[in-house]
């Protein structure tokens, strides 16, 4: 793939404007068959910033990020942490729905190296547009995007990090002072065997996020 470079406009000054660029991009193969580009939503000057993987079906349907299953479990999990929902940006490493179709089901699949490096530097004009106080990772694809290959969410969930210092091109993160953190998916709670466990999980990673936010 080319990647997504070439589609943003230089010198982009507000995320609409990288919103509307980002309708046309064909960095990689994804746009093809998904119906729209799902670019990021929210609060221009968000402190918080959740990075997930990729729209899902109902994502690729309406056009914005998190707004399924995932999404309201994410909404109710960021409440019971105590982030205000007005402070919050959320965004996905790759910005098209990739899918297999089985009959006339479009059967999620995981977005492979090529797409996420493709997709990133829709991601990098978003935070230097941002400069978020904390990035909040959600799931492997996200951690792979910004950590580099060998970050493990399990191992290292919950922790802040520094950022850009962890971050695997912090040349291309020229965020100062922000931190980053990694948790679960909130599809990977919706997949638990215990959910309620994994929920609890999901938020005490979140209101360490919270703590950090001024
Ligand atoms: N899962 C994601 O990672 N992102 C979405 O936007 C929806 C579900
Ligand atoms: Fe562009 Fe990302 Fe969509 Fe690929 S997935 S076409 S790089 S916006």
């Amino acid at each position: 793939p080319v990647g997504a470079q070439e589609f943003i406009p230089p010198g982009a000054r507000t995320l609409d404007e990288l919103k509307a660029a980002a309708a046309g991009c064909r960095g990689c193969e994804l746009y093809q068959h998904a119906t729209q580009t799902v670019f990021g939503r929210g609060a221009a000057h968000a402190g918080v910033v959740f990075v997930g993987e990729q729209p899902g079906d109902v994502e690729d349907q309406q056009g914005l990020p998190f707004v399924g299953p995932a999404g309201r479990l994410l909404r109710e999990a960021v409440d019971d942490a105590g982030i205000d929902p007005a402070d919050v940006y959320i965004t996905n490493a790759v910005k098209h729905f990739r899918f297999e179709l089985r009959g006339k089901r479009r059967i999620h699949q995981n977005p492979g190296p090529a797409h996420i490096t493709a997709c990133r530097p829709w991601l990098v004009s978003e935070f230097a547009l941002l400069k978020p106080e904390i990035v909040v990772i959600l799931g492997a694809t996200a951690a792979k995007a910004l950590l580099g290959p060998d970050f493990r969410v399990t191992r290292s969930r919950g922790q802040l990090m520094p950022w850009p210092a962890s971050a695997r091109h912090p040349e291309d993160f020229p965020v100062a002072q922000t931190q980053a953190l990694a948790t679960i998916h909130p599809s990977a709670v919706l997949r638990a065997d215990d959910r309620d466990t994994a929920y609890r999980g999901l938020v005490d990673d979140l209101r360490v996020a919270a703590g950090a936010v001024g």
